[in-house]
């Protein structure tokens, strides 16, 4: 057996308790934010991840880790996954959620979003966002002496892609070295998608149709990031070489939530990008089919696909759950309060 074969059976047996990644991670970020996955560092992504699949082993051995916490949701967008993972998730850790509903008044226009912070952090110990303009959630984050979550902004969708890439590590094993490729639009989930993949070592190829790019800075910050890990990061606009050979394509909506006007200009833009059995044909043999949710099915990918043997949608749904767990308790400090990590 190689030396890094050895090295790699040799970490898969360190319980989670003992992980160094997961010990640093719990020191690290206890009382921090996550604003974006740029936060994180690779050894912090693989920490939430490997709590993440503990969790889901295990869950009754942290249902008192976040005894009499509360938690608050503002929302000024729809959601159905990141809303009831995090309130089922720290409902199922001894605490409490409370859920504003943002969507008529967004933050910041009754009074200023520092002066929202400072009322929140006397009553709660974690504030769970999701806006329109990143910046709201960077804004609460400066001004909160308690931890601000991203659960989605314009930019970024973090939370999303901890589950993914647990889920990938879930049905391969592990996620470095795999061939990712993403087709659509360069949005908030492929902006985390990217930065997520290369801090996990993974191959990112996007394919997005000319001006849907994704932001220039996010694809800086990824290569920088896989260069160190040893991986790549691919911007094409071609989604069938985009898929060769991958071992994973994930897409997304084309209409992001906000962008409805701009559904007629380009719904024909993208219909070359659609998830079809045909594009799946040029992934590897072993594929497996992802997406966000929630999607528009016969839009970015027809029912064949996602409701073929290869879909891992639900896995990554399932998921949600158990990595917005596993940060919550590294966010928290909820690990004190589980009895293997005293
Ligand atoms: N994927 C996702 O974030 O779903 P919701 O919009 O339903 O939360
Ligand atoms: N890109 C989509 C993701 C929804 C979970 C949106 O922002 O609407």
């Amino acid at each position: 057996m190689s030396s890094r074969a050895t090295m790699e059976r040799k970490e898969a047996t360190v319980p989670v308790e003992k992980d160094p990644d997961i010990l640093a991670a719990a020191a690290r970020m206890s009382g921090e934010d996550l604003c974006s996955i740029a936060d994180l560092s690779s050894a912090e992504v693989r920490a939430i991840l490997k709590l993440g699949h503990d969790v889901k082993n295990n869950p009754r051995e942290y249902r008192r880790a976040l005894d009499a916490k509360q938690m608050v949701l503002m929302f000024e967008k729809a959601s159905l996954r990141t809303r009831l993972a995090f309130e089922t998730g720290i409902n199922t850790m001894g605490g409490n959620a409370v859920f504003v509903d943002q969507t008529s008044a967004p933050l910041g226009e009754r009074e200023t979003i520092a002066d929202v912070a400072r009322n929140l952090e006397r009553w709660v110990d974690v504030i769970v966002l999701r806006t329109y303009a990143h910046d709201t959630i960077t804004e609460m984050a400066v001004n909160s002496r308690v931890p601000v979550i991203n659960a989605l902004s314009d930019f970024e969708h973090p939370c999303q892609a901890l589950a993914d890439f647990m889920t990938l590590e879930e049905h391969f094993g592990k996620a470095t070295g795999l061939n990712f490729a993403y087709v659509g639009d360069g949005n908030n989930v492929c902006h985390s998608l990217m930065l997520t993949g290369a801090q996990l070592g993974a191959n990112v190829t996007v394919a997005t149709p000319r001006g849907y790019s994704p932001d220039i800075e996010i694809v800086t910050k990824a290569r920088e990031i896989a260069a160190v890990n040893g991986c790549e990061i691919r911007l094409l606009q071609d989604p069938q070489a985009a898929v060769e050979g991958a071992d994973a394509v994930y897409t997304d909506v084309c209409v992001s939530m906000g962008m409805e006007h701009e559904s007629t200009k380009r719904a024909p833009i993208f219909r070359p990008f659609q998830v079809n059995e045909a594009l799946m044909s040029k992934a590897a043999a072993r594929a497996v089919f992802m997406h966000c949710l929630p999607a528009r099915r016969n839009e970015e990918v027809t029912d064949a696909v996602i409701d073929s043997p290869q879909s891992i949608v639900f896995d990554q749904a399932e998921n949600r759950l158990h990595a917005q767990k596993a940060l919550l308790l590294l966010l928290l400090g909820g690990l004190a309060n589980v009895e293997k990590f005293q």
